[in-house]
């Protein structure tokens, strides 16, 4: 059996793909009291223990909030922490995936959606860390595949982490009774965490490289919350429910949608965020009409 180390193992993404994977794989989901990985020396040594063929790096700092107020902490633990990794890798020829982000290009001014090929310009502490770590990464080893991810989303499941997202914050807005904003302005790529955590692992099978990965969709958040409401049977409560934030992002839209047609090559493929959502909610049967 092939192993893989997951870094930053208990968090949404990786608590997901653990159970998902655990019995075809030998893996090792780490979290941070058992790795953390700002700290060099542990770094290696589990990656000298454990010997994995491969290691998926998700251990992150993602809350650009949080970033942008802890700038030191956020780069110790987003760039160096990545860089601590990417060593361990090449001394114990380990294969690295590192999961970057949509949030790279969040300064670009025009708009997207971007491909590999587009220079990227993050205004984020968050931004320009997964930046400067893809860079870094990229100096120490060949062996590196660097994935760029859309917003994912999901719902909250027994005793996995759960991370910020369209649909679990709709809902949670919902259950407290607050109006939910979203502006027509805004676009990005949104990704049901396991269609991403299906798709990821036919990565290890690609040319080395850096890719954009995810859902594509041409909605606007506004779009994206009103699919939601009325894919869960709220259509009489949308007026009620949902506000079109007409002032955010009017002058600037936001748009930090990628591209995805240099994985499509390589027959990774998505279903668009709307199909994704639908689906989503069928799974969960969360349509209470
Ligand atoms: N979710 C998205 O939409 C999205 C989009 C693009 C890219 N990504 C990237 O995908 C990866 C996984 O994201 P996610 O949504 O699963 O985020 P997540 O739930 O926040 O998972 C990240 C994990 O890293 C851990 N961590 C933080 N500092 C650490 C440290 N010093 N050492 C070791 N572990 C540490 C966190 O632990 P604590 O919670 O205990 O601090 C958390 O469990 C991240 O690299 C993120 O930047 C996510």
């Amino acid at each position: 059996m092939k192993k893989i180390l997951l870094t930053g193992g208990l968090g949404f993404f990786c608590s997901r793909f653990f159970e998902r994977y655990k019995n075809e794989y030998e893996i090792l989901a780490v979290g941070k009291d058992e790795l953390n990985i700002t700290d060099k020396e542990k770094v290696f040594e589990v990656i000298e223990n454990f010997k994995p063929n491969y290691v998926i790096h998700a251990a992150a700092i993602a809350v650009t909030d949080f970033c942008n107020k802890n700038p030191e902490i956020a780069r110790k633990i987003n760039v160096e922490g990545a860089v601590n990794v990417a060593k361990a890798c090449k001394k114990y020829n380990s294969k690295l995936l590192f999961i970057s982000t949509e949030q790279v290009f969040n300064g670009n001014k025009e708009l997207g959606p971007y491909s590999e090929e587009d220079i990227p310009i993050p205004n984020t502490v968050y931004g320009q860390n997964k930046l400067e770590a893809e860079k870094l990464l990229k100096d120490i080893l060949d062996e590196l595949w660097i994935v760029r991810f859309t917003w994912l989303f999901g719902l909250s499941d027994r005793n996995k982490g759960i991370a910020s997202n369209i649909l679990w914050d709709t809902i949670t807005s919902i259950i407290k009774g607050e109006k939910i904003y979203a502006s027509p302005y805004e676009f990005r790529g949104m990704t049901y965490v396991y269609d991403m955590i299906e798709n990821i692992i036919k990565v290890f099978n690609i040319p080395y490289g850096t890719y954009h990965i995810g859902s594509t969709n041409d909605m606007s958040r506004y779009d994206v919350v009103k699919h939601i409401l009325s894919e869960m049977g709220l259509e009489e409560r949308i007026d009620k429910i949902l506000v079109k934030d007409e002032q955010k992002y009017k002058d600037a839209p936001r748009d930090v949608r990628l591209s995805t047609e240099k994985i499509k090559k390589y027959g990774i493929e998505f279903l668009t965020t709307k199909e994704a959502i639908s689906k989503c909610i069928k799974e969960y049967k969360l349509n209470f009409k």
